[in-house]
């Protein structure tokens, strides 16, 4: 028996407002073919005013936390990982712990764009081994829609709002249960192909996204395709081995490129991509609560995480779930 990360409960949460592609060519010269074709997004979640990121990343804590039969009283630390915080500070983990009225615990955020999720789950897994907290909230929470310069077309097409959480609790268990291996990366040579063009150090502004798409296109499949392979590795299993992939959602056809160069067949793999667009950090993790609630996700299933964003920063876990 070994001390290892458990997924104890799953939790996910949408904004009111959904956006159809034919809706958004409206307001951007864009359209429901050209949007389809090029990244299989149908849909995508707009937060309203009153919907914030903490708001929506309390919302799916709520739902982890009834999943994992647990109150907001028994969470040692609280993770959001989350490239669009409600202020500058304090962490929006801390508002999250607010909103839940859960009492004094370890609360703070992770910033790793897209791959934030695997970010904190990496970093809440070792903290949970290690004795730091007993349960551990860890939620990926987005509102992109208040960083999209929404006259740019070539970005504002992709992205929504919307969060997921998970509820992960140490406990002692056989070598091949919870979470087996994790592998993070950054490559920050890159950091100008993605990123927002303002922030309260340079230019006191919050910005907007700015994206080379055909380069982070390029580097996504190479990077998410070597770090399953990493991953797996790292547990001596192979890819016929995996029940489901539950991919970061960002484009379909980086998904499907990814699952090929691995050799995973397309009915292994999670798809949320054309309802939710990209959430960023949030995408795994709501793709995560679907399946989970769905029943395609069952307990004893071998699942792989795995996501790529601006940094570049990527990333991937194993666990059995
Ligand atoms: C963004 C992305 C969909 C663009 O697809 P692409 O095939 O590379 O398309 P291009 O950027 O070369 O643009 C092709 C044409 O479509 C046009 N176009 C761009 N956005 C458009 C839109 N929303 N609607 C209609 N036309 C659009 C371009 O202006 C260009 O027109 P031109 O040939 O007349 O100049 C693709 O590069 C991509 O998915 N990249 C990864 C993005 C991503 O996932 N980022 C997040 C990672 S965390």
């Amino acid at each position: 028996m070994t001390r290892r990360a458990v997924l104890a409960g799953t939790g996910s949460a949408l904004p009111r407002t959904r956006v159809s592609n034919a809706e958004l060519a409206e307001r951007v010269d864009t359209s429901d073919e050209w949007i389809v074709e090029r990244t299989g997004i149908r849909f995508r979640h707009i937060a309203e005013p009153d919907e914030t990121t903490a708001t929506l990343g309390a919302d799916a804590a709520r739902e982890a936390l009834k999943a994992a039969g647990l109150s907001p009283a028994d969470i040692g630390l609280i993770i959001v990982a989350t490239a669009t915080p409600d202020n500058t500070f304090p962490a929006t983990a801390t508002k999250v712990q607010a909103l839940l009225g859960a009492p004094d615990c370890i609360a703070f955020d992770v910033a790793a764009v897209c791959s934030g999720f695997l970010y904190a789950v990496s970093v809440a897994d070792s903290m949970l081994r290690t004795g730091a907290a007993e349960h551990a909230l860890v939620i990926g929470s987005e509102t992109f829609s208040r960083i999209l310069d929404w006259e740019d077309r070539t970005t504002c097409v992709l992205f929504g709002d919307g969060a997921g959480a998970v509820v992960l609790s140490a406990k002692d268990v056989a070598d091949d249960q919870g979470i087996l291996a994790t592998r993070l990366h950054a490559e920050g040579q890159y950091c100008d192909m993605l990123y927002v063009d303002g922030g309260p150090s340079t230019t006191g502004t919050v910005g907007h996204v700015r994206m080379q798409g055909r380069e982070v296109f390029r580097h996504a499949v190479t990077n998410l395709a070597n770090v399953l392979g990493e991953v797996l590795a790292d547990v001596g299993l192979k890819a016929e081995d995996i029940d489901w992939v539950v991919p970061h959602q960002a484009n379909k056809r980086i998904i499907d490129a990814t699952a090929k160069k691995l050799g995973l067949p397309a009915d292994h793999v999670v798809l949320t991509v054309d309802q939710h667009a990209n959430t960023s950090a949030a995408s795994v993790p709501l793709a995560l609560d679907l399946a989970v609630r769905d029943g395609r996700i069952k307990r004893g299933d071998l699942v792989v995480l795995e996501a790529m964003g601006g940094g570049f920063t990527w990333g991937a876990a194993v666990l059995r779930v």
